[in-house]
């Protein structure tokens, strides 16, 4: 019998993480299978229960239960204790849960090991401070970077983002309107905005010269934030589809000690065909 692993949300019917881990299942040669499962929104732990009764060996979390699942957890790593949301679930010998969260890690690697970023010395903005901002901190903190704003429509929730991961790096927060005269070697967007089709109302000219920007957002055609990239002459302007693969990547490797090669699993999610 293979082991089973699932991704849980709702909704749920276009994860590609079924996709992404049948994949990286056939390049590494580990049996196991990757269902979806469509939770119920006032159920979490009974979806989890009964996963679990049928022998599951670990879950993929999305949205709404990722703050659910780190309530679940029976221990958490550091990363998923500071972003108060939990990604994966990792079922321990003992049948306890560990929790984790490996989306920020996956927004590192994408940057700096698929498409070179230099985060050492960058001086990065990353816009937002929601769930997605706040799943990402500490591993952006970690990066090497020099300096990290965080800005928000609501300054306030900036602040507390920014005094959250001061222990782990240098970040500061802003409203948008406080970002006159600063130059950004990579602006980061883990706002909402996008979902309506905006971009978030920052300067026009905050991006340094040779800069790039990054869309934690995936779309099939470009969104909202990589076309400002590409108006603002970003050297580069990314979507988030090689740091939904590079989370994916840890979540497995997490489960099975094996680290799959991702760059085949973007060639192919870009490229369908
Ligand atoms: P998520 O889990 O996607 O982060 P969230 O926790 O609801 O969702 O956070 C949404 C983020 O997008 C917030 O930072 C929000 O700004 P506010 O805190 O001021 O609400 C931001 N956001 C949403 N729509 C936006 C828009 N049109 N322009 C700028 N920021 C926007």
């Amino acid at each position: 019998m293979p082991d089973h692993y699932a991704v849980i949300g709702n909704p749920i019917a276009h994860s590609k993480s079924p996709l992404i881990h049948a994949a990286f299942a056939r390049a590494t040669g580990q049996d196991l299978d990757y269902g979806r499962i469509l939770g119920d929104p006032d159920d979490f732990p009974g979806e989890v229960r009964r996963f679990l009764a049928s022998g599951g060996r670990g879950l993929n979390v999305t949205v709404p239960f990722k703050e659910a699942a780190w309530a679940l957890a029976d221990e958490r790593s550091q990363r998923a204790e500071i972003a108060g949301a939990v990604n994966t679930l990792i079922r321990l010998d003992d049948d306890r849960l560990r929790g984790d969260n490996t989306d920020g890690v996956g927004l590192v690697r994408d940057l700096a090991d698929n498409h070179g970023f230099r985060f050492p010395g960058a001086q990065v903005l990353l816009l937002g401070a929601g769930g997605a901002a706040r799943g990402v901190l500490v591993p952006l903190l970690e990066s090497g970077l020099a300096r990290l704003i965080i800005a928000n429509r609501t300054p306030g929730k900036a602040q507390q983002l920014a005094d959250l991961g001061a222990p782990f790096g240098p970040a500061q927060a802003r409203g948008f309107d406080q970002l006159e005269g600063e130059r950004f070697d990579l602006i980061i967007n883990a706002t909402s905005a996008g979902l309506s089709d905006a971009v978030p109302a920052i300067p026009e000219d905050c991006l340094a010269s040779g800069g790039w920007t990054y869309d934690m957002l995936y779309a099939d055609t470009p969104t909202a934030f990589r076309r400002w990239g590409q108006r603002h002459g970003a050297a580069r302007s990314l979507d988030g589809l090689g740091m939904l693969i590079e989370q994916a990547a840890e979540s497995f490797w997490l489960w099975r000690g094996v680290r799959p090669d991702t760059a085949a699993v973007i060639a192919m999610l870009r490229h369908p065909e």
